[in-house]
C-alpha cells in the first residue's frame, strides 16, 4: 500500500478549548465537553488536502464519491477548494460527483453490520469523515473493486488511534485523533450534532440525552 501523506496528530493529552471561547448552538452547550478541532482549522487543513490530492491525480478525471451522511461537510468543503484550484491554475481536472450512504453506528458503538445505500457511478473515490477501526472502509473498497476503477484514492478528515484498528490507512488524512467519540462538522451521535461547525467531544450529559 502507498504511504499516507503527512497529517496533523492530536495527542492523547490534548485538552481542547473551552466552549465559551467559541460560538456553540445554545441547544448543545450542556452536551459537549470541549471544542476539539475548531472549524477554521478544519478548513485550513482541508485547503491543503485539496492541493495534495490534485497534485497526486495527474491527468485522471475524478469521480468524487461522498460517504454520507458524516462525510458531507468535508466533501463539500474539499470540493470547493479543488474547484478553486481548477479555476485558478493552469492545470484543471474534470470532476463528477456521486454519493453513497453507509451506516454502522448506534450510540457510540459500531454495530458490526454495514448498510450500503446508493451510488451509481462507482469508479474513483474521495471523502470520508472518519476512519475508526477501518472495517467500514475495507468493506467499501472491496465493493468498489467490482467496478474495476483505474485508481481509488481515499481522503478522510479524521483517523482514530485505536487498538481496534484493522490497520487500514487512507491516502489522505486531515487529523489523527485519540480514541474518543467526537461529533460536529457532520459527524453525529444518533443523528444529533451534525448541525455544529466545530469538532467537539461529547459530554456524559449529551450521551444520555441523545441515547437511542
Ligand atoms: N464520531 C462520530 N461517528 C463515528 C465516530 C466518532 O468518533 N467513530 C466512528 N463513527
Ligand atoms: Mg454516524
Amino acid at each position: 500500500m502507498a504511504t499516507c501523506s503527512p497529517y496533523i496528530v492530536i495527542g492523547d493529552d490534548e485538552k481542547g478549548y473551552d466552549l465559551d471561547l467559541f460560538c456553540i448552538p445554545k441547544h448543545y452547550v450542556d452536551d459537549l465537553e470541549k471544542v476539539y478541532i475548531p472549524h477554521g482549522l478544519i478548513m485550513d487543513r482541508t485547503e491543503r488536502l485539496a492541493r495534495d490530492i490534485m497534485k497526486s491525480m495527474g491527468e485522471h478525471h475524478i469521480v468524487a464519491l461522498c460517504v454520507l451522511k458524516g462525510g458531507y461537510k468535508f466533501f463539500a468543503d474539499l470540493l470547493d477548494y479543488i474547484k478553486a484550484l481548477n479555476r485558478n491554475s493552469d492545470k484543471s481536472i474534470p470532476m463528477t460527483v456521486d454519493f453513497i450512504r453507509l451506516k454502522s453506528y448506534c450510540n457510540d458503538e459500531s454495530t458490526g453490520e454495514i448498510k450500503v445505500i446508493g451510488g451509481d457511478d462507482l469508479s474513483t473515490l474521495t471523502g470520508k469523515d472518519i476512519i475508526d477501526t477501518g472495517k467500514t472502509m475495507k468493506t467499501l473498497l472491496s465493493l468498489l473493486k467490482q467496478y474495476n476503477p483505474k485508481m481509488v484514492k481515499v481522503a478522510s478528515l479524521l483517523v482514530k488511534r485505536t487498538p481496534r484498528s484493522v490497520g487500514y490507512r487512507p491516502d489522505f488524512v486531515g487529523f489523527e485523533v485519540p480514541d474518543k467519540f467526537v461529533v460536529g462538522y457532520a459527524l453525529d451521535y444518533n443523528e444529533y450534532f451534525r448541525d455544529l461547525n466545530h469538532i467537539c467531544v461529547i459530554s456524559e450529559t449529551g450521551k444520555q440525552k441523545y441515547k437511542a
